[in-house]
């Protein structure tokens, strides 16, 4: 069914493309989303969802990401602060990564590498370096100088990136393997990165990604303020068609007001559907 779902979702013409048919994503799956609430609908999924996170969870969303064999280096390191940009910083957000190939760490690779958190957490970057990065364009602006899209990537993604942060980073780096069926489960503060793919059988690799919010957790209108900001002064976005940045202000253009619950705003359809709670397990009573 994912198979399925990545097939058609990757061939449709609003399909973000970076570098085109190197990595491909697609950040809004539109098809209707029946089967996939059919999956969250399964007890052993919900439950194990919930069990893990020890959190009734809200599904917000699904991607699809692509990479093919030789033709790209990997994303940079990252933490989820454009997948969760909608969302108060203390408050739980997590990603469910599942390969629909497999995945060969010692081999062909273009899987995940992660670095633990314990190692290095991004709260940081969601608590400090976002705002910062905001302020500091406000603050070019105010004295007159222009930031190219160039610039403001570099300064936003430079952070994790920098020589110091490599080094650390890829010391700590974790990669493993995946067989189709294998998902990976972070929050949103686990620095992580896609891995090229190199030579082997596979011509390409996809994954089938699924955002979860904690269920009580709220919509955070500064932070989608700060996202959208960027989008605004440069008037583009990472993608041509339609900037990743802008979904976390939609929720507010859907009615939205800040603190109010990310499960109840409006912008989510079929919200009964997506909830994930826990069952009342009696010898935990
Ligand atoms: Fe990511």
């Amino acid at each position: 069914m994912l198979r399925d779902r990545v097939e058609v979702e990757m061939h449709r013409e609003t399909v973000n493309s970076t570098t085109p048919a190197l990595y491909r994503v697609n950040y809004d799956v539109e098809g209707d989303k029946d089967s996939v609430f059919e999956l969250l609908a399964r007890r052993y999924f919900r439950q194990t969802l919930t069990h893990l996170t020890d959190k009734d969870l809200f599904f917000t969303g699904e991607q699809i990401f692509e990479v093919e064999q030789n033709a790209d280096i990997g994303s940079t390191w990252h933490v989820g602060v454009d997948s969760f940009g909608y969302q108060y910083s203390e408050d739980f957000g997590c990603t469910v990564w599942s390969p629909l190939h497999s995945v060969n760490a010692r081999g062909q690779r273009g899987g995940m590498a992660y670095v633990p958190q314990h190692v290095i957490s991004g709260e940081w970057v969601f608590e400090q370096i976002e705002p910062a990065v905001v302020s500091t364009l406000r603050a070019r602006e105010k004295a007159g100088i222009k930031t190219t899209a160039g610039e403001y990537v570099a300064v936003r993604h430079g952070i994790l990136n920098s020589p110091a942060m490599l080094e650390i980073l890829e010391n700590h780096r974790v990669e493993d393997d995946f067989e189709p069926g294998d998902a990976l489960l972070f929050n949103k503060m686990v620095v992580h990165r896609g891995v090229a793919l190199e030579e082997g059988p596979l011509a390409k690799r996809s994954a089938y990604v699924m955002r979860f919010v904690e269920a009580r957790s709220r919509y955070d209108l500064q932070r989608a303020r700060n996202l959208d900001y960027p989008t605004q002064l440069l008037q583009t976005g990472l993608f041509a068609y339609k900037p990743l940045t802008r979904k976390p202000i939609e929720i507010a253009e859907a009615g939205a007001a800040d603190g109010d619950l990310i499960s109840e705003c409006a912008y989510f359809g079929d919200p009964d559907r997506r909830m994930l709670r826990r069952e009342q397990c009696p010898e935990r009573a």
